[in-house]
């Protein structure tokens, strides 16, 4: 008989321990606190990690993607395909810019959205694809990138004109330190932006990061100065540049946005990210521990973790209970709490958001996401979760499964 654990349950706290807190003290008291050399530094060690050359903070997933989608001069008319069962973000940033997210549904064999049903999606508006690696599970790039490659399109700009198809931006927010084919995601897709946000696996509280993998003959220095400047008010020089001497001049070369990373947040980034290689296999260890408990109850759906191409990032454990109304895990939701077990639902599906509702989408017409959201369930999966706790959280889903079903 398991025993309730001591110390709450969390859902996600934040791996901060003490090289964060002094990392962060060290620089509130350099003298230097929003962008400067923290950041810069930060971009050149997630550059040596994802193995990627073109990378670049700012101050969320949110503000980058957007910021990305204005360089690619989207706007209104046209449409970027989404998966149905995303956070609103995914879709928040295509609609900030006066595009259409036009959603698609998802595969019920991992939840992601499949290369089949983006070619499905495809029309002659179609300016971008942006899939998303849910609960940090890689969709199947190499699939994805040979239905962009041979999309019908029209350019709208220089830009659109020289890749001459739709832009291929991968929703990363969960899978910093999965792989594909071997390597780190980051570069498969043209654009990939991670979320650094204080809930997931690798945080700066908030914070995002890009990394610009366009094709050669794109000048990528110039389209990550352009991101920076464009990020930073439009001006060409940003506070830190201006305080060196013979550079007080700037220009402003439009009316651009705020989305700067602060040193702040990169020197937690800095702090944490020479342990995460080891904070990823904890997860893993976690991971396969809940495998081993859960797999054999009836019905259970796994989350994917590893096939020859693919190793998830681990971000959430987000399982799917077969054949459960949303009303029945509701309540299991409901016993957990009271047992002191954090759960969670990634994510109530886009169509069923008033946001889209109001733009004339209907929920009926995405089964799987409608599924996904009765069945889908995430336990609590975090580096600082013990033994203990985790037995705890088992042995009252299986009490619950078992009673409730
Ligand atoms: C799939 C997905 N995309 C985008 C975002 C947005 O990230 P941020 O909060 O850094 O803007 C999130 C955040 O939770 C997310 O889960």
């Amino acid at each position: 008989m398991q025993t309730r654990p001591s110390s709450p349950i969390g859902f996600a706290p934040p791996p901060i321990d003490d090289d964060s807190v002094r990392a962060v003290e060290r620089v509130l008291r350099s003298g230097w606190i929003t962008t400067g050399p923290e950041v810069a530094a930060l971009e050149r060690e997630l550059a040596a990690f994802l193995g990627a050359s073109h990378v670049g903070c700012f101050g969320s997933w949110t503000e980058v993607a957007e910021l990305v989608w204005r360089w690619w001069g989207l706007g209104p008319g046209d449409e970027v395909i989404v998966p149905a069962v995303t956070f609103a973000a995914t879709a928040n940033a295509v609609l900030h810019c006066g595009a259409t997210p036009v959603i698609v549904d998802v595969d019920p064999s991992d939840w992601n959205v499949s290369a089949e049903r983006i070619a499905g999606a495809l029309s002659p508006r179609t300016k971008g694809v942006m899939p998303v690696d849910l609960a940090g599970w890689p969709v199947d790039y190499a699939a994805i990138r040979a239905v962009v490659e041979s999309a019908p399109f029209e350019a709208a700009n220089d830009r659109q004109a020289q890749l001459g198809r739709p832009l291929f931006f991968a929703d990363a927010a969960h899978s910093f330190g999965a792989t594909y084919r071997g390597h780190p995601v980051g570069t498969q897709a043209d654009f990939t932006a991670f979320s650094f946000h204080a809930v997931k696996n690798f945080t700066t509280a908030e914070g995002g990061a890009v990394v610009c993998a366009l094709p050669d003959g794109f000048d990528r220095d110039e389209i990550m100065r352009w991101l920076k400047v464009w990020g930073l008010h439009g001006a060409t020089r940003d506070a830190l540049e201006k305080t060196r001497g013979g550079q007080w001049q700037y220009d402003v070369v439009g009316d651009g946005y705020k989305c700067n990373m602060t040193d702040i947040q990169a020197a937690i980034g800095r702090a944490q990210l020479p342990k995460y290689p080891e904070q990823l296999e904890r997860r893993a260890h976690i991971a396969s521990r809940y495998d081993q408990a859960l797999g054999l109850l009836n019905g259970v759906q796994l989350p994917a973790r590893e096939d020859a191409t693919r190793r998830s990032a681990f971000h959430l454990y987000a399982l799917h209970l077969g054949g459960w109304r949303a009303a029945e895990r509701d309540a299991l939701i409901d016993a957990l709490r009271e047992d002191g077990v954090p759960t969670n639902v990634h994510f109530i599906p886009l169509p069923r958001l008033t946001v889209h509702r109001a733009r004339g989408v209907d929920a009926r017409v995405y089964p799987m996401a409608e599924r996904h959201f009765a069945e889908a369930l995430s336990l609590p999966l975090h580096t600082l979760l013990t033994e203990e706790q985790q037995d705890w959280v088992i042995a009252r889903f299986i009490h619950h499964f078992e009673r409730l079903r």
